[in-house]
């Protein structure tokens, strides 16, 4: 009895419904709002499919958090339901909220999980959430955050809090650069002394370049458990981690470990300074590719994802073109010069990746010299690298300097010290990963957007998140969002609600400023 009167009630209701702003972000492809609210209560029954258990742990969770039981059979329901619904493919979910009722429909796990986190964000504003029908999916596949690891380490304690984060905001790819100049972060079964000596450096610069390492020691790795344990807790929360194994440049961690990489006969040590490092892989050396495709065996075989990322950025070419093993190299390929030489590099590690079952994604410096057959493109440098790349039917993901470090400061008064220009929240939420005048057959091979967070000048978890958020929800905005979904007054309007649910997380954050947000 009392259930068809709710049901009756709904339909009466159903007829005053209209289209709404809903403190939610990523803003959701369309919501209509409806009379009447759903009230979170202990009093809840959940049934859900057994394959989209993800989402019902999600939503069991809110519910505990939510007013004791009452002790009586319940009287509302919340059902997440698997159907066939093509157009919202593995991500879209359509959110049915009515009194007493809701109901979450998708056709994948990933799905019906980004419905329970709209839930959960909108629970966290009131437990009385408005009726309306939520119908959302992604614009791009690939929802990205990097986080670098090898400048300054992060325990995997405080991975698992970004991957909390990323997940509330509907980001998907982790992207981890675990090794670089200053240190080498991932255990390696085959070199032991990686970690051993390349974890570990005495000084960390204070500045950029090398003019006053007067900084800490710094030191820290992964296990290959600990790094089990991060790729298995984003897997749960549908976030795929990429691997960063950099060559041939930024290597000199792995230079300073193992002898015979590089093109001097000399000991090197961890770098305590940043910047681009002369020291590179040497191209002509039979024994760096038998030690990179030990590394990269162990690295396809640890992680799941279809990608492992290969760098490939900022090689500076003065030891190869003075090294008789790198000259030789290229008489012997036939190669016209030492860009050739790194295109020749990454195509033959490229081969030696697909082979073991995976695709590589590279910084956009390996155009150049010419594109390995099926690498993917991360552009950052600006947007022609990723343009190109998209024009010769290349995957990319756009992630550049201007709108997406993260790493760059927050405003012109009073940052902590950081990299670069200034970069705004607003300036973040600006950027439009599809550069116009782009055909629409290359625009497809846009897979997505990244912002990256480098870390030379942060060194504490809360440093790191300070520059993370909120500009990560800008991020992940853009490449959640439709283009003509997104509008910076709607957004300024959605963020405190959002940034107080990351304050209930232990999540830091810069705190918008007065006049930074649209009024
Ligand atoms: C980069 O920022 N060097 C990819
Ligand atoms: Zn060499």
């Amino acid at each position: 009895m009392r259930k068809t009167m709710l049901l009756l009630w709904c339909a009466m209701l159903a007829a005053s419904c209209a289209h709404a702003e809903i403190s939610v972000v990523p803003r959701p492809a369309s919501v209509q709002t409806c009379k009447g609210e759903f009230v979170f209560s202990g009093d809840t029954a959940v049934q859900a499919d057994p394959a989209l258990d993800a989402a019902a742990r999600v939503v069991a969770q809110l519910l505990e958090s939510s007013a004791a039981r009452s002790g009586v059979d319940p009287i509302q329901s919340i059902s997440i339901e698997r159907v066939k619904a093509p157009d919202l493919g593995a991500e879209g979910y359509i959110l049915d909220i009515s009194p007493g009722k809701v109901r979450i429909r998708a056709q994948e796990a990933a799905g019906a999980f980004y419905a329970a986190q709209t839930l959960r964000q909108l629970a966290a504003q009131s437990r009385a959430i408005p009726c309306g029908t939520i119908r959302d999916m992604p614009r791009f596949k690939w929802r990205g955050l990097m986080i670098d690891v090898a400048r300054h380490f992060q325990p995997k304690e405080e991975i698992f809090k970004i991957i909390d984060a990323m997940a509330l905001f509907k980001l998907n790819v982790l992207h981890m650069h675990l090794v670089d100049d200053q240190g080498w972060r991932l255990e390696i079964v085959a070199f032991p002394q990686l970690t051993q000596i390349g974890s570990k450096r005495e000084a960390s610069g204070k500045f950029d370049l090398c003019m006053s390492p007067a900084g800490d020691a710094h030191q820290g790795y992964y296990t290959r458990d600990d790094m089990r344990a991060i790729i298995s807790y984003a897997a749960e929360r549908f976030i795929t981690v990429v691997p960063e194994i950099e060559l041939p440049g930024h290597a000199t961690a792995a230079i300073a470990s193992v002898k015979g990489l590089s093109c001097l006969n000399k000991r090197f040590k961890v770098s305590n300074c940043w910047g681009v490092h002369q020291d590179i892989f040497c191209a002509g050396e039979d024994k760096v590719f038998e030690f990179l495709e030990k590394v990269l065996s162990e690295v396809a075989e640890l992680f799941p994802g279809p990608y492992i990322h290969i760098g490939g950025d900022e090689a500076p070419k003065d030891r190869w073109k003075a090294c008789p093993k790198c000259q030789k190299r290229i008489k012997d390929q036939g190669l016209k010069d030492e860009h050739e030489l790194q295109s020749w590099f990454i195509s033959r590690i490229e081969k030696y990746v697909n082979a073991l079952g995976k695709q590589i994604i590279g910084w956009d410096e390996i155009l150049e010299g010419g594109l390995p057959p099926r690498a993917a493109v991360m552009s950052w440098r600006g947007m022609q690298g990723g343009t190109d790349a998209a024009m010769q039917g290349h995957a990319v993901v756009m992630s550049p300097t201007s709108h997406c470090y993260l790493d760059y400061r927050q405003s012109a008064q009073s940052e902590p010290n950081a990299i670069g220009p200034v970069t705004t929240l607003e300036k973040t939420y600006s950027f439009e990963p599809v550069p116009e005048g782009l055909t629409a057959e290359a625009a497809k091979h846009i897979m997505g957007v990244q912002g990256n967070l480098w870390t030379e000048h942060i060194a504490t978890p809360e440093h790191l998140q300070y520059m993370a958020f909120p500009r990560a929800l800008a991020i992940a905005e853009v490449a959640w969002s439709s283009k003509t979904a997104r509008d910076w007054a709607g957004f300024s309007r959605r963020l405190p609600a959002a940034l107080a649910l990351l304050k209930t997380m232990g999540v830091n954050y810069r705190e918008p400023r007065e006049g930074e947000l649209a009024k």
